[in-house]
Order: C-alpha cells, then structure tokens, then sequence
C-alpha cells in the first residue's frame, strides 16, 4: 500500500531535486525564497552528495546539509531525504577497483560520471550501507524528513567475476541442480552443457548468439541483484525512521527493472518521466507517452504515486533538445495528476552552471526568476492548493493492459522472427489507441487478480508462465472480454517455445488450433485486411477451431486466412488480432470490444486531441491540442481551478486544463 499520504499531508508535493553543493552557501538563502515564492512544499537532497559529505573514506562532513535542512525546515518546505549512493566518489573506485563494473567485454567502466558500481561488489555494499546508515542516523528525526529516496534510477549492469560468483548463487536458488539449469537453459544445443557450477559466467561477449535463456536469467539476476541494493539501504532508514515512506525513482517504462518486484518492496512508488515536447499532441512519444507510462506508475504503486523528475523545459541527452511551449509543463503536470500523482516534482530546482546537465532546464533558470520558464512554475505551484481534494483519491478504470517485463526481455533477444519487433512500441501503440478514445486503462501483472476489470488486453506477451495462463483462462471462462495480440504465449517460462506455436490454454479460449507460422512484414510493410484497413509489422498464419473470423488476410501469402479472430469461451469472448492494426483501426476494434464489455469512455463525443480522466470526485479535461476545444459535460459543474460554473458545455484553450466536479 502506498504510504505517499503520509507524505503529502493532504496538499499535492511540489518541489524538485536540489543540489545545493554546486551553489555557494549564500545562493541557500536565494533558493528557499523563491521556493517558498514558487509554492515549493518539498525538496529532495542529497541524490548526488556522497562525495560531499565522505569526502575522504570514513569522513563525515554533515554541517552543510544540517544547514540546509535547518533552512528548508525553518520555511515549512519538507525534504524528500536521498541515500547518496547512486554516484561513489572517485576514492572509492580508485582504493578499491573491484567495485568498478566491467562490460560484457571485461572493460572496466570507470567513474568520472556516475552509477559507477558493481551491484555485486561486497565492498560497495558496505561503504553504500555505512553512508546510508550515517545519513539515516543523523537525520531519521529530522522534523523536515517527509520521504526517503533511495539511491537514483537503479540501472547498472555488470559481468564481473564477482558477479559471476553472484550470478552463480542466485541460479542455485532458482534451479537447485545443475541438471536442472542445463534442462531450463537447453544447453543441448550447441554443444552448451555445463559441468560444474564454476563454469557458469554472466553472458559476456561470444563469437556468435548466447544462450537466450542464460541471457533472460541474467537480466533476472540483475533486477535482483539490483534491488538487494535497494532493499539494504531500504531497511536502514526504515529502522531510522519507522512510517516515513520509501522510494526510489524508476526511470519510465525501463526494460532494466522487473517493475512489479520492484514496487512491492517500496512502501511509495515513484518515477521519472520526460516526453519528448517536439512530439505532436497525438503521436506516441509526447502525451501518449507521459499516459502510458503515469498508468503504469499507478498500476505498480496500486493508488496514488510520485512523479519524482519531469524537466520544467528541454531536457540535455536528446539529439536535438526543444524547450517546452507556453503551457505544456502545466498541462503534462496536471495529466499526471489526473492520472494519479500526488507529487509533481523536476529535475531540477536550479539549474546547475557546470556539469553534464547544464543545458538542462530547470525550475529556476540560469535567467533566474524573470524567465518565462520560472514564471510558469510559480504560476503552477499558486493553482496546486485549489487540487488538494484530489489528494489520496483513485483513478478507475475497467480495462486492464497485461504487461510484464521477462515477456519483453524474452521477446527482444536476437534470433526472433524480426528485429522490427519492439515490445515497447507494440505496447505502446495498444495503449496509446484506447488513451486517445478515454478508455482509461490499469496495467497488470498477468498473474494478477484479473476480477476487477471487464476488459483484459494483452498487446503481446511472447513469454507466459503456466500461472498466468491460467489465470488468464479462468477470468475469460467467466465472462470477461480478452483483446490478445499476436506473437503471445508463444514461450514458457524457460522461454521454451510451446506447442503448436502457442500453449494450448490460450489457444482453447481462442478458438485456434494452430500458429502454423510467424511472417512478420517487410521493414515498413503493410498487409491489407478484408475489412479495408491494414495490418503493420507482422502476420500469422493462424488456424482457427471455434474461432468466427472478423477480419482476413486480403493479399499476399497469406491471403484469405484469418487475421483477426472472435471466440465465445465459456461466459466470456476472446480476441485474437495475429498483425498490428493501424492507429485508428485499433482504436475501432478496442472500443468495440469495450462496448461489448460495458466499459464507456470517459466523456464519449471529446474531439481529437482532448484527454478526459476520473480522478476520485474530479473530471480533469486536458486540451493536447494548440486551439480552443470545447466539450459537453455530463453535468453542470465547477472548475476547480477558475472557480466558473459550466451548465451544459466547457471551453479549454489551447493546452489548457478544466478540472471540474459536479
Ligand atoms: C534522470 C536523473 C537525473 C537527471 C535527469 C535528466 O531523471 O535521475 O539525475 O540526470 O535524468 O533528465
């Protein structure tokens, strides 16, 4: 459950990052006037100050932040408190080497940079665990301590020999035997059978394709590995400061971290999310995108969550970096409040002068507080107070989207049937067409409690375990409505490719007998349907037994065979779409099935471009488009951030927001 309420206190977080080691102890003063000026409540220190406040090994030098904490305290503005150990001082990497990562070719990669640490490394552990622990009993009573953040975007990979001792444990765990890995992992082929454990490395470089199920337990392992890390560190400040929640920011929809695993062991959930602001206000990677990733967010917090970083503007690793148009910062913040969020904070508060990230924006500007990127904080920060009833409140949705992340490491792995399949990009686009008709959607788990909801839909889940099959069988059989993509249940657990091209549960409550054979699409291809629309990325050729055809294959190899596939299965209805329909063809076919199921839009008839979400008592209208767009309400009602009362209809601007309750 998510402690974040404790937190919050009943007003919406609004702060950032603040890395006052960068600035001179005078700018301190600056800072927290202006904060206060801006309605900054929180402040999240300390991410990067390891080798600030250990500046040599063992030293401690507390007096700064004491300062600073005494100065955010004496404003009333909380601190989201870091355990600094994302980024070792380089006296740690150069004392004691070992805790240095090594690529998969056995380069060591140095520090100089950042995350600079074999999660492995006993040594790290320990100086991680002691920095970690000083800081917790320093500040675990502090009156300002409102969070714990836990290092920083969890992400380093390392094929070390310790990690190969490490790896090694942890396939004991799974396996037990070594008869046993050597039957998951297949080694039969090509000539792989180990002897000994001793033998077992991290898939470092080879002369042709590794193992996929040695390549999948590794990114198992380091997932793990990883969140040991976290979980240490984790238990320490919880001793220090029993109720103050935990978290560590994820980055958004990373293919490193099982997300799931992870968001158990935080007691709040948070992440980082920066759309790309050149992306137009329907194309995946702007709005889509920032939805997508706050329904996940959501969905792995089971309520409320933090957006822990967003850029006030442009970011500074894109190719080309374009700032934010007047008024998109406030509307993707409220999306995200719309979609869930408690907390709206960015990286960072003032943006640094030196260092990798100078040309990243910031709350405050190197223009300082005149710019027009500041003004629009302050003015976001004034509306947060009218927000506060959203404070706690649920976000419903009948339509859950299966998501998993072994599904997508599996599916990824060289030696697929197209390089062109992006697991992502397929979920991606399956949501991004039920985002764009309001069909507010969870995403879950597949093993999951599936009771909830009227609609599943899987956009495709390459690898599902007997567990999740199941489960999934048993929720369709009583009378729930699946939407299944292609190339899904095709691999067991061991990535073990199933009979018949996909497990025959899943193909009993499709109504199919057979996928015969993958024919993914020419790069840039497109197949057409006898429906008149077409089919991207990918085919099958499916053999349906029970299953009605909905839609065929109308040219090529594979015409005449069914490319979208209806069956009853017991009390429910199950959906087999075997390509990748276009946009608005999957948007058709999702809000058909919705309607089957019983599942409305929130505020059916919104034109193109217009976001319509239930938050708790509030319906948040969001304007993604640069014109004024205008909405039947389903009641007569009151903006919460105009005061205005609306009879029949409203009126947003462009990029703008209506947060209205009846
Ligand atoms: C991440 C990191 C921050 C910063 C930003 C830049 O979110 O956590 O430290 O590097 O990216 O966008």
């Amino acid at each position: 459950m998510s402690a974040l309420n404790d937190a919050t206190r009943g007003r919406l977080l609004f702060g950032g990052d603040y890395n006052p080691e960068q600035w001179p102890a005078e700018v301190w003063h600056d800072d927290i006037r202006l904060m206060r000026e801006a309605g900054v409540n929180i402040a999240t220190v300390g991410v990067f100050s390891w080798a600030t406040l250990e500046p040599t090994p063992g030293a401690r030098e507390f007096s700064w932040l004491d300062s600073v904490l005494g100065l955010l305290d004496e404003a009333g503005i909380g601190v989201c408190l870091a355990t600094p150990t994302a980024s070792p001082p380089p006296w740690l990497g150069a004392r004691h080497p070992e805790t240095l990562p090594r690529d998969e070719n056995g380069t060591v990669v140095w520090y100089g940079s950042r995350n600079q640490f074999c999660p492995s490394s006993p040594v790290y552990r320990e100086h991680a665990a002691a920095i970690a622990q000083a800081v917790a009993d320093r500040y675990g009573s502090h009156p300002a301590l409102r969070m714990w953040h836990v290092g920083n975007e969890y992400c380093t990979s390392c094929w070390c020999d310790e990690s190969a001792r490490h790896f090694r444990r942890w396939l004991r765990a799974r396996y037990d035997t070594l008869d046993a890995l050597n039957e998951a992992w297949g080694t039969a082929f090509w000539s792989q059978r180990y002897s000994e454990w001793d033998e077992i490395i991290p898939p470092r470089r080879a002369q042709y394709l590794i193992n996929p199920t040695q390549l999948l337990d590794f990114r198992r392992f380091t997932s793990d590995a990883l969140m040991e890390c976290f979980t240490a560190e984790r238990d320490i400040v919880t001793a220090a400061s029993p109720g103050v929640p935990v978290t560590t920011n994820f980055m958004p929809l990373f293919a490193g971290l099982d997300g799931w695993r992870w968001a158990a062991e935080e007691s709040a959930v948070s992440v980082d999310i920066y759309p790309d602001p050149a992306a137009g206000p329907d194309e995946p990677a702007g709005a889509a995108y920032g939805a997508l990733v706050q329904d996940l967010t959501r969905s792995q917090a089971g309520g409320p969550w933090a957006l822990m970083e967003q850029a006030a503007s442009g970011v500074s690793w894109r190719p080309v970096n374009r700032p934010k148009p007047p008024g998109l910062m406030r509307l993707w913040s409220l999306q995200a409040v719309a979609r869930g969020a408690d907390a709206l904070c960015f990286f960072q508060w003032r943006q640094s002068r030196q260092g990798s990230e100078k040309f990243h924006s910031a709350m405050l500007p190197h223009s300082g507080e005149h710019s027009r990127v500041h003004r629009e904080i302050r003015a976001l920060g004034a509306e947060l107070d009218a927000l506060a009833p959203v404070t706690g409140t649920r976000v419903p949705a009948d339509i859950a989207i299966l998501h998993d992340w072994p599904a997508w490491w599996a599916s990824e792995q060289p030696g697929r049937p197209s390089t062109d399949l992006s697991y992502p990009d397929v979920l991606a686009a399956w949501h991004h067409a039920l985002w764009r008709r309001n069909l507010t959607t969870d995403l879950a788990h597949p093993e999951a409690d599936l009771s909830r909801y009227r609609m599943v839909v899987v956009p495709q889940l390459y690898l599902l375990t007997d567990a999740a099959l199941d489960n999934l069988a048993a929720w369709v059989h009583d009378g729930g409505v699946l939407v299944c993509g292609f190339f899904t249940g095709v691999a067991d657990a061991d990535d073990r490719v199933r009979p018949g091209g996909m497990d025959a549960r899943l193909r009993r409550v499709l109504g199919l007998a057979a996928v015969h054979e993958w024919c993914p699409l020419p790069t840039g291809g497109t197949v057409a349907l006898t429906d008149g629309t077409a089919g991207t990325l990918w085919s099958e050729d499916v053999e349906p037994a029970g299953a009605t055809t909905h839609a065929a294959y109308a040219e090529g190899d594979l015409a005449g065979r069914p490319a979208i596939t209806r069956h009853r299965h017991g009390e429910g209805t199950a959906w087999y779409v075997s390509t990748l329909p276009g946009a608005d063809a999957l948007g058709d076919l999702l809000a058909g099935t919705a309607a089957d199921a019983g599942v409305e839009p929130v505020l059916p008839g919104a034109p193109a471009g217009v976001e319509a979400v239930r938050r708790g008592p509030l319906l948040f209208v969001l304007n993604h488009t640069a014109e004024p767009a205008t909405v039947a309400v389903p009641e007569p009602c009151t903006d919460l951030l105009t005061g205005a009362r609306h009879e029949a209809e409203i009126t947003v601007e462009g990029r703008g927001v209506a947060v209205l309750r009846p």
